[in-house]
């Protein structure tokens, strides 16, 4: 069996370096085609010295760092204007979307325009754009796999079912670094202490999400767009264990649910194997130690990031992409200590509430509303 020549955008990151943990473990099935990264140059370099891709992109500061290193036959691209080309070459099979943010769509979009199989861990691209993203995939036969480990798990509890005997999904949370805290004491804790989640090691950006609950109320949208649900069909439990990654409930009453240990691995393993599975390496689930799975409704008052996020899901057109580039740019605000936790919220759900949607977006009008919405949160947390 042919290696398979997999892309990883963002292989500094969380997603990233654990895709290339997958990689290392199965040395003949996965090749490293080529690696993106944007900031963490030192990083990178040691990546390209172990797994020698045939490509590398980087941003500005990378073209600097690199210029006269040698890189063994590494060729460098530039984020800004290759990604889209690399994950289109036709010898690449697989695309793990490791990178944050809006910028991951560009190549998204390129890498299902060319039926790749796409393994996404990135949600915003699907929150702005999950409805063209899934038309173009569908249009071109590519494969989405997803890897964010709650959709992870609703895929995997759909292979093998008859998709219309569907009744709803259950989306489980950890319930993030804020569960147990009193609203009133959300602004006394410091960013270091946001960023320290109980169960998951993610990037900080994600990990400020999971605290506020938008992270969930991204992956209610993420979710409607990758499985075709209603926003009715989707439910959020509260599952401190974090060991159901989320469940699946079909017309008879069966409740088919996926567990695992917290480990990306297993789901982007999965991604790159499916349909197959493969041993991963890691320890099993000890059920005699975890003696009890516990669940709760979440707390919608203390959280109003998640009904903010369903009400914009109802709402859909343009708002998605407003809802994620303000929060994107509040989140960065509050990491530098401009404004508090609670701001995020204030500042998202006012410049939610001014833009006027279009329904039905093209890709320009979906980019529009990302660009007009930074500008009006910089505006608004500016009059904070
Ligand atoms: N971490 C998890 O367990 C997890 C779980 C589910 C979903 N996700 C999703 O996966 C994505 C990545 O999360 P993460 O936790 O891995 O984030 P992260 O640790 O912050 O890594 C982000 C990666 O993206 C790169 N990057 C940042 N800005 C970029 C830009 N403008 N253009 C190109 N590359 C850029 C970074 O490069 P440098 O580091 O070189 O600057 C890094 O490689 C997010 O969308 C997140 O919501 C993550």
């Amino acid at each position: 069996m042919a290696a398979k020549n997999i892309v990883i955008l963002g292989s500094t990151g969380s997603i990233g370096i654990s895709t290339l943990k997958v990689i290392e473990r199965y040395p003949a099935r996965f090749r490293v085609f080529a690696l993106s990264a944007y900031n963490n140059v030192q990083l990178l370099e040691k990546q390209i010295h172990t797994f020698r891709p045939r490509y590398a992109v980087v941003s500005d500061r990378g073209m600097e760092y690199f210029r006269g290193r040698s890189l063994n036959g590494t060729k460098l691209l530039h984020v800004d204007h290759d990604l889209e080309d690399i994950v289109a070459r036709r010898s690449v099979s697989h695309v793990v979307i490791g990178m944050r943010g809006s910028a991951a769509l560009g190549p998204f979009l390129s890498a299902v325009n060319n039926g790749k199989t796409v393994a996404p861990a990135n949600k915003e691209a699907l929150v702005i754009a999950g409805e063209l993203i899934m038309r173009q995939a569908r249009r071109h036969n590519a494969v989405i796999v997803p890897v964010d480990s709650e959709q992870s798990a609703i895929f995997q509890c759909l292979q093998g079912q008859n998709r219309p005997e569907l009744k709803k999904i259950y989306l489980t949370a950890s319930g993030g670094t804020l569960r147990t805290v009193a609203r009133q004491r959300f602004d006394k804790l410091s960013v270091a202490e946001i960023l320290n989640h109980p169960r998951w090691k993610m990037g900080k950006k994600i990990t400020v999400d999971s605290a506020t609950l938008m992270n969930k109320g991204f992956e209610i949208i993420e979710a409607l767009r990758l499985f075709d649900l209603t926003v009715e069909q989707v439910e959020v439990v509260i599952h401190p264990e974090a060991i159901i990654h989320s469940m699946v409930e079909y017309v008879d009453g069966s409740i088919i649910a996926q567990l695992g240990v917290t480990d990306m691995r297993i789901p982007i393993q999965y991604a790159l194997t499916y349909p197959q599975r493969l041993d991963a390496g890691l320890k099993p689930l000890n059920f005699a130690r975890l003696k009890s799975l516990n669940f709760e409704k979440p707390d919608y008052r203390k959280f109003p990031a998640l009904s903010l996020a369903v009400a914009v899901a109802r709402q859909g057109g343009t708002l998605p992409s407003v809802l994620n580039a303000a929060d994107e740019e509040a989140v960065e605000a509050f990491l530098n200590k401009q404004i508090k936790l609670t701001d995020i919220y204030r500042s998202v759900e006012k410049v939610v509430a001014r833009h006027r949607v279009r329904a039905k977006p093209n890709l320009n009008q979906i980019l529009e509303a990302d660009v007009w919405a930074r500008e009006e949160t910089r505006k608004v947390i500016s009059e904070l």
